[in-house]
């Protein structure tokens, strides 16, 4: 029997992180379940052992490297050594650029800047020794920018820069780096906004969904089905997804889309771009199967993570043209990668 892959979620108590958790667990991983507060990691813990899965909590302060160093050394010690990566630990401080605090600015920068990175050095070190390695960092479309959200916008840039770099860095030793770039999504985070502005919930997602083409909002699961098709392979049972290869995307996943709007776009893609029809195509069928007939496919978010395609590969990712710069047309940001 193969081993058994391990992989650490940071921020994974609740919310985005915690739905990557299940579905890496559903999809055979061993999965360290790492937030500031052990106890809370308990519910995403249970969850994944009733399921039959193996899970372990893990307290710590991703913004600080003795506790970063000893999270992942036990998660070695205690789970086996990690092979997958998603740095998803994040917080909201959220003011306007005259009223923000050093505070605000430091605490954001460092949770989502400082904490990736500390966690991506001490996790690499096994990735590197296994030649196999995928680390995915939750970035976002206020990357972009933000009214309020100087820090958050700066911390969230900054993270695909740093996942381009470590894709550059690391590809040579098999070790892919990508970012997903969630938009609106129901969380614990999104409701502390709202409440925040004093906004009711239930009616800011109404709004975003108003907005969204098949109107509803993203769910943490939405984000983690486009952490985990793309860019982590799956378990040893689906061989299709074992040689996923592209490495320092950024992939935008800010809505659910129509099938007619992905069409659209993948023939936008391809016409302006000159990639292929086929080539998307079969792309598409490597990684997520066939599409249903008359349907591109009927997943939400996974038209956008089939945009990625022609990102660098892992084994030579200084080899290309330099970087292209795609924007998707209406609300969901861009798609920022490297031409083969
Ligand atoms: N919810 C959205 O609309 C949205 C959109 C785009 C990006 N994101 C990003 O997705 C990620 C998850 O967001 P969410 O909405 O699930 O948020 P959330 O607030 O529900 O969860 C964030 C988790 O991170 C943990 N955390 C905070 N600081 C930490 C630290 N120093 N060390 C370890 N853990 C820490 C929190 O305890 C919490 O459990 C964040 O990086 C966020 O910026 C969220």
């Amino acid at each position: 029997m193969t081993q058994q892959r391990v992989a650490i979620v940071t921020g994974a108590a609740r919310g985005i992180g915690a739905a990557t958790v299940k579905r890496l667990a559903a999809d055979g991983y061993a999965v360290a379940v790492l937030d500031l507060d052990a106890d809370a990691t308990a519910e995403t813990v249970a969850t994944v052992e009733k399921s039959g899965g193996r899970a372990l909590g893990v307290g710590v302060d991703v913004a600080d490297s003795p506790s970063v160093e000893a999270a992942v050394a036990r998660v070695a010690a205690d789970l086996g050594e990690p092979v997958v990566l998603v740095n998803n630990a994040g917080i909201v401080r959220d003011n306007l650029l005259f009223k923000m605090t050093d505070e605000d600015w430091d605490s954001v920068l460092a949770v989502h800047l400082r904490g990736s990175f500390l966690m991506s050095r001490a996790a690499q070190r096994y990735m590197s020794a296994a030649k196999w390695g995928r680390i995915v960092n939750i970035s976002s479309t206020s990357a972009l920018g933000n009214r309020g959200q100087a820090n958050y916008a700066a911390a969230k840039a900054g993270l695909q820069g740093f996942t381009k770099t470590l894709a550059i860095e690391l590809g040579p030793f098999g070790v892919t780096v990508n970012a997903v770039a969630p938009g609106f999504i129901v969380t614990d985070m999104t409701a502390s906004v709202a409440a925040r502005v004093g906004v009711d919930f239930e009616a800011m997602q109404a709004a975003d969904a108003a907005n969204n083409p098949v109107r509803r909002v993203g769910q943490p699961e939405d984000v983690a089905h486009a952490v985990l098709r793309p860019f982590v392979a799956g378990p040893a049972d689906r061989p299709g997804n074992e040689d996923v290869r592209q490495t320092g995307c950024t992939c935008s996943a800010c809505g659910p889309l129509a099938p007619w709007v992905i069409s659209k776009l993948t023939r936008w893609f391809s016409s302006r771009l000159r990639y292929p029809l086929d080539w998307i195509a079969e792309w598409w069928t490597n990684t997520s199967g066939p599409p249903p007939s008359g349907v591109m496919n009927p997943k939400p978010f996974s038209a956008l993570n089939h945009l990625t395609v022609p990102c660098t590969t892992a084994s030579s990712p200084w080899k290309h043209t330099g970087p292209t710069t795609m924007s998707i047309p209406g609300r969901c940001g861009s798609i920022q990668d490297r031409r083969p």
